[in-house]
């Protein structure tokens, strides 16, 4: 049995007449809906469950653990073999990676989600859905960790990203999701509120003043997106050294793809900075936050 979690996004969206068929409405159609209009689904061997209806840039920390508590319900189901999450592409990427780390290891977990609403003519949507209860059913996706599937191609938590704003090939990853390993790493921390950890963007003369902003706001962890190879505007190390006095958690990571090496053009010893290593800054914000609720030591691993 695959059991289905849908969480809204456009795979459940359809269009706003309002707007002259110009724009659309994510999170409209219930999962009884969405799995209708897939013909090849043996619904028999399928059971579903609408876990939250938003569109996926209103999702939240807090919808992150609903999201978390109804995954390791039912993957603690001895009929359940495999897991299928619905969720609109925008942030997809991030809660797979929450879940990904989150999540016992073992069976299958598989999220997708659509570039089309349920109601284009050309809608994504059924197939995806389809490809990810298919996936999920796989002996071949045990033991990967989370996966994604969108367009017919699989990746895993860990790599995949929304690349590109239009197109039903908007995802991919540096690695294939063969090579996908499980993590699990927090699947036995009973997460209350998770903290707050802001993401800073470097760019040319970035203001220093958001650092004391968000410590102000009762941020716990920075996660310091900048540019080139982690590059820290000199212009922040005040602010930064008076974050890191005051107990909070900073990672030095790039908006660009490809690692930030510890100590290889920053001091993060000196500083007692983290570094992300491959992770993007949303993700790398992720493990932070996981992290520090926790109490174990942030990797980028
Ligand atoms: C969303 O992320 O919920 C809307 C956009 C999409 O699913 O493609």
């Amino acid at each position: 049995m695959i059991h289905l979690l849908a969480t809204g996004g456009t795979i459940a969206g359809e269009a706003d007449p309002a707007s002259g068929g110009a724009r659309y409405t994510a999170a409209v159609r219930p999962v009884e809906a969405l799995v209708a209009a897939v013909p090849g689904l043996a619904a028999d061997a399928l059971s579903a469950e609408q876990v939250l209806s938003v569109d996926s840039k209103d999702m939240t920390p807090a919808d992150w653990l609903t999201i978390l508590s109804a995954a390791r319900r039912a993957l603690g189901g001895a009929a359940t073999d495999g897991l299928v999450i619905l969720h609109g592409t925008d942030t997809l990427e991030e809660t797979a990676w929450f879940l990904h780390l989150s999540l016992p290891p073992g069976k299958a977990v598989v999220v997708t989600g659509a570039m089309r609403p349920a109601d284009h003519p050309a809608a994504d949507g059924p197939a995806n859905l389809l490809a990810a209860v298919r996936l999920a059913a796989s002996p071949a996706a045990r033991d990967k960790g989370v996966l994604v599937v969108m367009n017919g191609t699989p990746h895993g938590a860990r790599d995949v990203v929304k690349a590109r704003t239009h197109g039903l090939d908007a995802f991919e990853s540096a690695a294939a999701w063969t090579s996908a390993r499980p993590d699990g790493r927090f699947a036995d921390v009973d997460f209350a509120p998770l903290p707050r950890v802001d993401i800073l963007p470097g760019y040319a003369g970035a203001p220093p003043d958001l650092i004391d902003a968000s410590v102000a706001g009762g941020a716990r962890g920075l996660v310091l997106a900048l540019a080139g190879h982690g590059s820290v505007p000199a212009s922040w190390l005040p602010a930064l050294r008076r974050a890191r006095n005051g107990g909070v958690a900073i990672v030095r990571a790039s908006r660009c793809a490809g690692p930030v090496i510890r100590n290889a053009n920053a001091d993060d010893d000196g500083e007692g900075w983290l570094t992300a290593g491959s992770l993007p800054p949303p993700k790398a914000r992720i493990a932070l936050m996981l992290s520090l609720a926790a109490g174990r030591p942030f990797t980028s691993d």
